[in-house]
């Protein structure tokens, strides 16, 4: 299953209640995996996306050019005004971005402001506190998933995993109708797919914060926990799970 076709992006196309031939706006789209997925649903849809990473909105790019309609991918901060017109917007959606800025409220309050008067804010991120594994030492597997859950890679200006939990009270922070709020909980046996990325991604991220000095855990323990989760898959013990949190604002 490609990151596209995660349950996730079809739940975010879902809620944002977005008119067959409205305009949907994406905070931080990345690769456009939430984009994708609103363009199956909905062809005639005007999708925008937002992001800093060239890269990322270069694949963005090339996944949506057959999308029927206009798509427009701008390379902007996120933590600056956005370059977009009050009332733009059918619908405006953030997924796993949040957690990245030193100010979330702010890009809420901007977002309410891209929003016609019926439009929806759909917010959403993986808790990554509720991520569960079976398979390493209990206590490495609590020190390795916390120090996860804190850790700041270079390419993000500010780190709190815990955010998916805030995401209701930011909406109504922001002035909004909280008109619902989800979780969607991935749960799984085998190390394939999301799971196997998700865990992949965690060694990658905290062996390079170790080498930095910037983690709470150390190399070798990062390497022993990762080689924990493998026995797991080869022999039956294996289990992983994380829950996204979304919220729902009109
Ligand atoms: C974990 S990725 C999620 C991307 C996408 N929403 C998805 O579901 O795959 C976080 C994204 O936020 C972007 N990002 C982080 N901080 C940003 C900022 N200050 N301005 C613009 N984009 C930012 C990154 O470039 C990255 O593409």
């Amino acid at each position: 299953m490609s990151e596209a076709d995660e349950p996730i992006h079809a739940l975010l196309a879902d809620l944002s209640q977005l008119p067959a031939d409205g305009t949907l706006v994406d905070l931080g789209c990345g690769a456009g995996p939430t984009l994708t997925a609103v363009s199956r649903r909905h062809p005639r849809a005007r999708l925008v996306g937002l992001d800093r990473s060239a890269a990322a909105l270069s694949t963005a790019r090339t996944r949506l050019t057959r999308h029927g309609r206009g798509v427009q991918l701008v390379q902007a901060d996120l933590r600056r005004s956005l370059p977009l017109a009050g009332g733009c917007a059918d619908a405006v959606v953030s997924y796993n971005v949040l957690e990245c800025l030193t100010d979330p409220a702010e890009l809420v309050r901007e977002a309410v402001r891209l929003l016609k008067a019926e439009g929806t804010l759909v917010l959403a991120h993986v808790d990554f506190d509720s991520i569960m594994v079976a398979g390493p030492p209990a206590d490495l597997d609590r020190r390795v998933c916390h120090a996860f859950t804190d850790d700041r890679q270079p390419w993000m200006d500010h780190a709190n995993g815990r955010i998916g939990r805030a995401l209701p009270g930011l909406v109504g922070a922001a002035g909004l109708t909280l008109q619902r709020t989800e979780t969607l909980t991935t749960a799984s046996t085998v190390l394939t797919g999301h799971p196997e990325r998700r865990l992949a991604d965690m060694r990658r991220a905290l062996l390079g914060s170790a080498a930095r000095g910037t983690t709470t855990v150390t190399a070798a323990e990062v390497t022993d926990w990762h080689a924990g989760v493998q026995a797991a898959a080869r022999d039956g013990r294996f289990f992983f799970s994380e829950t996204v949190v979304v919220a729902v604002g009109r």
